[in-house]
């Protein structure tokens, strides 16, 4: 046998042997390594989050692996808001911060990654950093927005299975390159999307995603989707590549109340920052 073939052989083995105890992470260890996270970006300093990165630990940043001591992290970012979600069987959290003061504001969409076996290790940061130039950047205005949505735990008569969550969240991602995915997404009322800054709500009970979705099922597709689910805010994140505008760097997160679709908000990252269509 080559040793491809070994290795190969090898892979499917571990997979076999991790993925039962890939079930369950507990959330308090998840949300304590997403605080840590947090801190770190606060202080502009790794010290506190270093102890718990594993030794092949990856930093990406706009969906490009990077150095983690040379990335948005280096800079201290005073935190208007801050909200995380957790996934408890992904192993893995979401965080949306806001910075809103200068002299770089920055909208950030983080998923951190832990190790299923020790879920106090830290194998992947993940992050979409939107700053000036991004798509309808203007963080100010998204935090007027976002203070205003109610994120907060669903009873549990609202909450959904997260093989629904992420069908949602697939089927809205695929307009762009599925004539039909539009009929596959719970459209909810109301319903209220911020894009960047950009605000689709009126504040009526009637708000509609749908004005606006893609009219052209003919573009490049949403690719490279990474997802972090939590069932008890009926919210499910996705980065991935926005193929179809210069294969810019997207965080998309949607959350469902009842099983239909409530927030959609987004944060886009264009090379160069200057995003165009
Ligand atoms: C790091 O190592 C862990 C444990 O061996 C493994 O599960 C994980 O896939 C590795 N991560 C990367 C990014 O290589
Ligand atoms: C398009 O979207 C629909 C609804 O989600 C799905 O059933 C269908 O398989 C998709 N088509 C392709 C080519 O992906």
């Amino acid at each position: 046998m080559s040793i491809t073939r070994l290795i190969a052989g090898l892979g499917v083995i571990t997979l076999a042997y991790s993925a039962p105890l890939a079930t369950s992470c507990d959330r308090s260890s998840l949300l304590a390594a997403a605080d840590a996270y947090v801190a770190a970006q606060a202080a502009g300093k790794l010290d506190g989050l270093s102890s718990l990165l594993a030794v092949n630990f990856t930093y990406q940043e706009n969906n490009k692996v990077s150095d983690i001591t040379k990335g948005v992290l280096a800079s201290p970012l005073k935190i208007d808001h801050q909200r995380t979600i957790a996934d408890t069987t992904g192993c893995a959290t979401f965080t949306e911060l806001i910075s809103t003061a200068g002299p770089k504001p920055y909208v950030i969409g983080t998923q951190i990654r832990q190790d299923p076996v020790n879920p106090s290790v830290i194998t992947l940061i993940d992050t979409v950093a939107s700053t000036t130039g991004s798509w309808a950047f203007d963080a100010a205005k998204t935090l007027q927005y976002v203070l205003k949505e109610d994120w907060s735990t669903l009873s549990e008569d609202k909450r959904v299975s997260r093989t629904l969550l992420q069908q949602t969240a697939d089927a809205y991602l695929d307009m762009w390159s599925n004539a039909t995915a539009a009929d596959a997404v719970a459209w909810g009322t109301p319903c209220t999307r911020l894009e960047g800054s950009a605000y689709t709500g009126q504040g009526k009970a009637s708000d509609s995603c749908k004005p606006g979705i893609p009219s052209n099922h003919n573009q490049a597709p949403n690719t490279h989707r990474r997802y972090v689910i939590d069932e008890t805010v009926g919210s499910c994140s996705v980065l991935c590549v926005w193929e179809h505008m210069m294969m810019a760097a997207d965080s998309h997160e949607f959350r469902l109340e009842g099983g239909k679709l409530r927030y959609v908000h987004t944060m886009t990252v264009c090379p160069g920052q200057v995003c165009r269509l």
